[in-house]
């Protein structure tokens, strides 16, 4: 079910300011994997999928996604730092999903997801429509679609979160926590569109809080304290049997 690499970290270091928060990340997601990314608030989570998506840059280690750098181009051994342009082509492909939906008040879900193509792609509005209307489909909102946000409930607007980032058709999703705004019963319907697009063989990249979502769909789950990997592995190994002691006191106050 796994392929080629899509992400790659090797002592990836971040800081703000005086503030040294991504200590030496290293990991691997591999093409067609749900890699879950759990660890206490403040950890660098969100710093992490920032740098991922070209929000951050970092200071030091390596940040691949598709083989290609993330921000710099290597020649020889020296690198380079890429053009804005070149900057906005590599997030082009890499699609995220945040805690607050940040749709755009102001259009229709149907506006918001068709947005992006005709701004970022040049693409026709015939075709544009044509996606969105299927991608509201695919996550349940067809009876939804001229709906502002502000006529929405938060989980349909998160859904409607996911189906603009699908508009760019990415080879990669981040999710940032996506349902820890959501009330109670409204994680479920946001939770199976994400496991819905897990079996579409969409490579995730997913901070939560849902143990039993990592669980059934993850492949993989990291544990990150401090800004470095803790622990590692399949989520069912690393929850029922963590082996350090931050992973097992984190847990016990999230299981
Ligand atoms: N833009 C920023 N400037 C300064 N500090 C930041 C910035 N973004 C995040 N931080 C700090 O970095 C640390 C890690 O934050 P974050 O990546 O959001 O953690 P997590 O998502 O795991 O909760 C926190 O201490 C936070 O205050
Ligand atoms: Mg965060």
């Amino acid at each position: 079910m796994t392929g080629e690499l899509m992400v790659k970290a090797e002592g990836v270091h971040k800081s703000y300011g005086a503030a040294h928060i991504l200590r030496g990340i290293d990991l691997e997601v591999r093409s067609g994997e749900v890699f879950c990314l759990v660890g206490p608030s403040g950890s660098g989570k969100s710093t992490f999928l920032r740098c991922i998506n070209h929000l951050e840059r970092i200071d030091g280690g390596r940040l691949s996604v598709d083989g290609q750098l993330v921000g710099y181009r290597q020649k020889g051994d020296k690198l380079y730092e890429l053009k804005d342009s070149e900057v906005a082509a590599q997030r082009r492909d890499i699609g995220m999903v945040f805690q607050r939906f940040n749709l755009f008040p102001h259009m229709t879900a149907l506006a918001n997801v068709m947005e992006a193509p005709i701004q970022v792609k040049g693409e026709s509005k015939a075709v544009a429509r044509e996606r969105a209307e299927r991608l509201l489909d695919r996550v349940g909102l067809s009876d939804r679609m001229g709906n502002y946000p502000s006529q929405l409930s938060g989980g349909q607007q998160q859904r409607v979160a996911i189906a603009r980032a699908l508009a760019m058709e990415p080879k990669l999703m981040l999710f940032d926590e996506p349902t820890s705004a959501l009330d109670p019963e409204l994680v479920g319907d946001v939770l199976d569109v994400m496991r819905d697009l897990a079996e579409s063989g969409m490579t995730m990249i997913v901070v939560t809080h849902e143990m039993g979502f990592a669980r059934e769909v993850g492949d993989s789950l990291v544990f990150m304290d401090g800004g470095v990997v803790v622990e590692s592995g399949h989520p069912r190994d690393v929850l029922t049997n963590p082996q350090h002691d931050r992973t097992k006191a984190f847990l016990s106050k999230v299981l």
